[in-house]
């Protein structure tokens, strides 16, 4: 019988975190989980960077990272500079463990944002864009890719840099689920700002692709091939839940509770096209977002 193939998934007890480790599970491999908590399949931070990585690992995947949008945290320099170590630091260590291992990991699978992109009413990115740093997050995300790099390449590299990632249980679903629920959503606006989105299902089978795809390194975009808008999110969400797009978000709001910096993840968009990811062969279960908010709506919650 051939051996179960473990993968260390880094912030596996976050929403995509937790949605991958039970996919691939689903899918055959065994899950270990490094955290700050402990837990039965946990490893801690402080364990990884003293013992370095456990033995037999298949892939290692990093999808930790202090939550951004986090609207009970104002933002302080100080939280600023958590949202920036837990995931540049987090990167580094785990680049230094694969560096260090006697028995090397197929492959290192990391994400960042599509913030990489600046927002522009008429460019499209692909994965063979230039990007370089215009604001805060901009460059926090080059430099997360950055604190990836692996010396002499000791295996496989592929940074996913995400849309939104849409399911029922968590992210922007979660905090937008009552107000559309009680007819009070609406678009944030101007509306006409593009929204890069990915269902969770097909995050995790990207993330599955990269693993199992041996001839795979680099950028994969992740987002859905169909490009829209803020408004078409809310007209589609507030269909699937049969309810009416009523009452916009104004921009002032969002950057007196957020701060501009943060506002303009919500604000602003950026047309990202995943082609070198559909290039490379991956085909999308939810391509579409009228289809993706019905299931993500239809499903029972977890
Ligand atoms: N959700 C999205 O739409 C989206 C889109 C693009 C990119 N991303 C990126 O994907 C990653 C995961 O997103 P998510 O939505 O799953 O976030 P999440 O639910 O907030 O989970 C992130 C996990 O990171 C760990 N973490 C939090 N703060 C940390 C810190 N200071 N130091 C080390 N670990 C920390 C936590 O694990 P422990 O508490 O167990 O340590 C947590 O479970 C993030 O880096 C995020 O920026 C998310």
């Amino acid at each position: 019988m051939s051996e179960l193939r473990t993968v260390l998934v880094a912030g596996g007890t976050g929403f995509i975190g937790s949605h991958l480790c039970k996919f691939l599970q689903k899918n055959g491999y065994g899950i270990q989980v490094i955290s700050r908590m402990p837990g039965p399949l946990n490893i801690s931070w402080n364990d990884l960077s003293a013992k370095g990585l456990p033995d037999k690992i298949h892939a290692v995947i990093n999808v930790a990272g202090q939550n951004v949008l986090d609207i009970k945290q104002r933002w302080t320099p100080g939280f600023k500079q958590n949202v920036y170590n837990s995931r540049i630091n987090t990167n580094k260590i785990l680049s230094n463990a694969i560096m260090n291992a006697t028995k090397k990991p197929k492959v290192f699978i990391t994400i960042s944002g599509v913030g990489i992109y600046e927002p522009d009413s008429k460019k499209e990115y692909n994965e063979y864009s230039e990007v370089k740093g215009y604001d805060f997050l901009s460059k926090m995300c080059l430099d997360w890719e950055k604190a990836a790099f692996l010396e002499e390449n000791p295996c496989r590299h592929v940074n996913i840099r995400s849309g939104v990632v849409l399911d029922r249980d968590g992210g922007m679903v979660q905090q937008l689920y009552l107000p559309f629920f009680f007819g009070l959503g609406g678009p944030v606006l101007p509306g006409s700002q593009y929204l890069p989105w990915i269902h969770m299902r097909d995050l995790c089978r990207m993330f599955l692709f990269c693993i199992e795809n041996e001839k795979l390194n680099g950028i994969l975009n992740g987002v859905a091939p169909q490009i829209i808008s803020n408004s078409d999110f809310s007209e589609a969400f507030a269909k699937a839940m049969k309810r009416p797009t009523l009452i916009p978000v104004p921009e002032f709001m969002l950057n007196i509770l957020l701060g501009r910096d943060r506002a303009n993840m919500l604000t602003k968009g950026q047309r990202v096209y995943p082609k070198r990811a559909m290039d490379m062969g991956f085909s999308y279960k939810y391509p579409n977002i009228e289809d993706a908010c019905r299931e993500i709506v239809q499903k029972p919650s977890e």
